[in-house]
């Protein structure tokens, strides 16, 4: 059985049928750091040495990958990945190989089973990139249905934590079509696709440039074009993310409806994930749909906040069946279409433009439980660094 966290036989069944097995002999170069990422590989039989190779030349063995392990993962997360180190085989190996065009095909044929894998690999990736140092609180917004209020209630929510005065940063992550800057009545100027083309390393000192404040919020906006939306690649996002993470107390991250592989990292980002919904029929029916992939990514339940936008008392029959999702919690939020209009006309948020509305009064309620729970697990996240990473995939052998 290979070391693919969250993965059943049958899983790994359906997984087999896009794989591709060859042996390769003692001392054979599989993939080469800096060479385009096309396959990632898992070990069936045999070992395999990452290496890197100093600027003086010699090689630093970083770790070994035995039978049941992985490597080159990077070629499935993100266009022109290039491969992080070299891999050699230190014996006679059998592989089982994954291009882009398997993992495209095994998403046709079994959405959860290739979501489950993006998201193993995902993890590893990340474990690889992170530092042991603390992390902000990650609050990522996501709507199955579009136009729901995700951004509205993002963006209040962002400000409603600063005016309680969190240190905040919110990432306008809808790369093609995001709009948080016409709720905080900014130019888009400075944006994500701005950062990219600019910019060669994507850390603080280079990322400031380019925050919008708003309300005492950084933001980071979405590009102004949609074409633009390809420039930013999911390990931009992830090395924005992470350089963000270690300046803010609390990331405050709005996706786009649909699921991808960057949707994946902002969902696995998160410490909690605020699903929208409009409290009716299409929106049960999409919540439940969306949680049957999200039940296959072994999250604990505590993850996910249901927000019900847009509430009406005649809904309260779909509340109740909110209510039996897995989920940690439900929070309603009424709908006023007076106030929106107005805030998003003004473009200042309702949380400072209208604080005793009705939605301002429940975004204010949601933050007070956020912040609640926060202070009960104070305890710093910890994650592991590549070392860490090479020892859990060779104990994992
Ligand atoms: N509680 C509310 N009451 C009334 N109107 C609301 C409420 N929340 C959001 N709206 C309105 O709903 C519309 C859509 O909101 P918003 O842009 O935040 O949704 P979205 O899910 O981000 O949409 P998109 O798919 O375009 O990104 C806006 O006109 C907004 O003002
Ligand atoms: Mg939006």
């Amino acid at each position: 059985m290979f070391a693919l966290k969250g993965f059943s036989e049958s899983d790994f069944e359906i997984l087999r049928k896009h794989l591709v097995r060859r042996t390769v002999a003692k001392n054979e170069v599989i993939v080469q750091a800096g060479q385009n990422a096309q396959w990632m590989h898992l070990v069936e039989e045999g070992s395999v040495k990452i290496v890197q190779r100093t600027a003086g030349g010699d090689e630093v063995v970083l770790g070994a990958v035995k039978a049941g392990g992985f490597f080159g993962e990077e070629a499935l997360l993100g266009d022109q990945q290039q491969y992080l180190n070299t891999a050699v085989a230190m014996e006679s190996t059998t592989l089982m190989s994954l291009s882009k065009d398997g993992l495209q095909k095994l998403m046709v044929e079994a959405m959860g089973v290739g979501t489950k894998l993006l998201l193993a690999l995902t993890k590893t990736y990340r474990e690889a990139l992170a530092t042991p140092e603390q992390m902000a609180k990650v609050i990522t917004f996501y709507t199955p249905k579009g136009g729901a209020g995700n951004t509205t209630l993002a963006v209040n929510f962002a400000c409603q934590l600063a005016r309680q005065r969190k240190k905040v940063a919110f990432l306008d992550c809808d790369l093609q079509f995001g709009n948080a800057h016409l709720l905080v009545g900014a130019p888009p100027h400075l944006n994500l696709a701005r950062l990219i083309q600019k910019e060669e390393t994507l850390v603080y000192d280079r990322i400031k440039g380019f925050l919008d404040r708003r309300c005492d919020v950084d933001f980071l906006h979405a590009p102004e074009q949609p074409q633009e939306a390809e420039m930013v690649s999911r390990s931009n996002l992830n090395q924005i993310l992470r350089a963000l993470g270690r300046q803010y107390d609390f990331l405050v991250l709005d996706a786009a409806p649909h699921i991808d592989d960057h949707t994946l990292l902002l969902w696995d980002m998160a410490d909690l994930l605020m699903v929208v919904s409009p409290a009716d029929l299409a929106g049960l029916t999409r919540l439940h749909r969306l949680f049957k992939v999200l039940g296959r990514l072994n999250y604990p339940k505590n993850k996910f906040v249901v927000l019900a936008n847009r509430f009406r008392d005649s809904q309260q029959p779909y509340l109740a069946e909110f209510n039996k999702l897995p989920v940690g919690h439900v929070h309603t939020i009424p709908d006023d279409v007076e106030v929106a209009a107005t805030a998003l006309f003004q473009g200042v948020p309702f949380m400072l433009q209208a604080p005793t509305s009705g939605p301002a009064q429940a975004v204010a309620d949601l933050v007070r439980q956020v912040l609640g729970e926060d202070a009960g697990t104070t305890a710093p996240q910890q994650k592991g660094g590549i070392f860490s990473r090479l020892r859990s995939l060779i104990a994992g052998a």
